[in-house]
């Protein structure tokens, strides 16, 4: 494919291999080495965060939060989300309870939970669907009545602001994924972003076994730490975070531009008061047949797309079928990402733009 979805953001390789020489000249590749703890270091400036901790993954690092804030029974979550998020919750032995969502925003939408929802309840987890901010006051207010704990599954919302923060000082926990195809990445990584000193503590033993100073395990811990080959990569990559987010605003205020008058297909609401932090290039077309149809033209052009979320996961049998979510349902069926990468050039959004027009004159006759 000439314009593939995603393309992992590759550092410069000398600066890459500068900070693997320290790791060979140290031989400490894991176990909170020198580099998890300067990436963390480095990474709680950048956003402004006190409590960060890194790990292994996304999907651990929910797994982490919910340990780590004794969150059981059943949790508000949305279906329209990547499959961890919902996978995090019944692998933890949690009942997700599928809440609506808002056909603009494409997130959570807290009108849809009930008192009764509520009050069985023991978190709110929502998504901040590709980077865009959830109405976070509302979800403060709702938990604060019914004493929910609240997580945000952040992992599309590394440089999302919110009110002149970062988006993930938000809740009482906030997760990341640094993985390869994300705007900023660790090859594999995550993080938990904790807004209380004590959670972050337990959080920081959980992912080493559960075990304390003395190596006695005192909680039900896991294996969630980073190594060191991962950190030197997210090193070398948050040099260029700037550039980055830069280029990545760039691309998408150039896609919204060339596709916002276009019948047929609507772009994703974002929040009014931020910019979007282009993670990814959501459009939602008018009926299934004709995104299906558009996919395959494009992909003749050698424009990849994905259908990304799909399905809605309060449609997947094994997650346990909890909650009547349509609007999520159908927007999961009309709803395709184009590519968004950082190397991606402005003539490249020109012209799978241009492909995506042509194709819908083509086929809407
Ligand atoms: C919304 C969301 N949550 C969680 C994850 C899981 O992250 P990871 O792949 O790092 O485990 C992803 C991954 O793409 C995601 O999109």
């Amino acid at each position: 494919m000439k314009y593939p979805i995603v393309k992992p953001y590759l550092p410069s390789q000398d600066k890459y291999q500068r900070y693997v020489n320290g790791i060979f000249d140290r031989n400490y590749l894991t176990n909170n080495g020198p580099l998890v703890q300067l990436l963390e270091q480095r990474l709680a400036q950048y956003l402004g965060v006190d409590y960060i901790l890194l790990v292994a993954n996304g999907t651990l690092a929910l797994n982490v939060a919910y340990a780590a804030l004794d969150v059981s029974g059943k949790v508000i979550t949305t279906p329209f989300s990547f499959a961890a998020t919902t996978s995090s919750l019944c692998w933890y032995g949690i009942e997700p309870q599928f809440v609506d969502i808002n056909a603009k925003t494409l997130n959570l939408d807290t009108t849809n939970i009930s008192t009764e929802q509520a009050a069985m309840a023991s978190a709110i987890l929502a998504v901040h669907v590709f980077g865009n901010p959830c109405q976070v006051d509302n979800i403060a207010k709702l938990a604060k009545k019914h004493q929910l704990k609240v997580i945000y599954d952040a992992a599309h919302a590394f440089t999302s602001e919110l009110s002149g923060q970062a988006l993930v000082s938000y809740g009482d926990a906030a997760t990341l994924s640094f993985h390869a195809t994300k705007l900023f990445h660790c090859v594999e990584g995550g993080a938990v972003i904790f807004k209380d000193k004590t959670s972050y503590e337990k959080a920081k033993k959980i992912i080493n076994f559960g075990f304390d100073q003395d190596n006695k395990p005192i909680h039900v811990g896991i294996n969630a730490k980073m190594s060191e080959f991962h950190a030197a990569m997210g090193l070398a990559v948050l040099d260029d975070i700037d550039y980055i987010t830069a280029k990545r605003r760039e691309l998408i205020n150039r896609y919204h531009q060339k596709l916002a008058h276009v019948d047929q297909i609507k772009c994703q609401n974002w929040h009014v008061m931020e910019q979007r932090n282009g993670a990814y290039m959501p459009i939602i077309f008018v009926s299934e047949t004709l995104q299906l149809d558009i996919a395959q033209l494009l992909a003749k052009a050698g424009v990849q797309t994905r259908r990304y979320f799909y399905p809605s996961l309060s449609q997947v049998d094994v997650y346990g079928l909890h909650g009547e979510t349509p609007i999520a349902n159908d927007i999961s069926t009309r709803i395709l990402c184009l590519p968004m990468y950082t190397d991606l050039m402005l003539v490249d959004v020109d012209y799978i733009c241009d492909c995506l027009i042509k194709a819908i004159e083509q086929v809407v006759v």
